[in-house]
């Protein structure tokens, strides 16, 4: 499977191929804005260095957070592409891993600081944290299937809607939220990249690798 470099972001959902296209994260003025200025990052150099450590970066967690959500939403973009079986396996098998982690920091790190340091957030955070699970059923459905199953491509769309809805979401409300909090979002950015590394080491081999593309902490602190 050939895996674009393309950083584009504007989406045709899956199984639909060239219709319905939507924009899903932000981009442009619009996220700049969101992402509070800032130099942009390659996270994933960032996170393959060595040593684990923390990681050198000029880079807030709004930043990090919204390159995870490119790379997904590009993966789902891609799979509208792919006719064979063996590469539809490899692409969801890849949106899964990118999903599965970038949830894991959300949920370990960066969601209680939004709840510790955005008044008034536990319902946004509620649903953040309802739409992970529901995202992670499905996960749990397809990792378990074959493209040539029932209601693949289907689950794969359905998947693709939730992630974009939640996207949005985060980035349009928690995103603002967080900025004009007191959460530092430098610190959090540390703590994130540590994290994914020690995530990423921890996947068994096979899985390490990224398929065919060129774009491709610890929980956190009480305060
Ligand atoms: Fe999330
Ligand atoms: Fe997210």
């Amino acid at each position: 499977m050939k895996i674009s470099s393309s950083t584009s972001i504007l989406l045709t959902e899956p199984g639909t191929k060239h219709q319905r296209a939507s924009h899903w994260v932000a981009k442009g003025d619009e996220a700049e804005h969101l992402l509070h200025n800032g130099d942009d990052i390659n996270m994933t150099a960032a996170i393959t260095k060595e040593p684990i450590t923390r990681p050198s970066i000029d880079s807030n967690i709004l930043q990090l957070l919204h390159k995870d959500h490119q790379k997904v939403a590009e993966l789902f973009f891609q799979y509208t592409n792919l006719e064979s079986d063996k590469d539809k396996q490899e692409c969801v098998a890849e949106i899964i891993k990118e999903l599965t982690i970038h949830a894991q920091v959300e949920e370990e790190i960066v969601y209680p600081a939004v709840r510790d340091d955005v008044e008034d957030s536990e319902d946004m955070m509620d649903e953040a944290d309802t739409e992970h699970h529901m995202v992670k059923l499905l996960m749990a459905e397809l990792a378990e299937m074959k493209p040539s199953d029932d209601h693949f491509d289907s689950k794969v769309t359905v998947l693709c809607e939730l992630v974009k809805h939640h996207v949005q979401e985060e980035e349009k409300e928690m995103f603002e939220e967080i900025r004009d909090s007191n959460a530092d979002l430098k610190e959090l950015a540390v703590e994130v990249l540590a994290r994914k590394a020690e995530l990423m080491e921890a996947l068994p081999t096979a899985r390490k690798a990224p398929i065919k593309t060129s774009s491709r902490g610890r929980g956190r602190k009480s305060k």
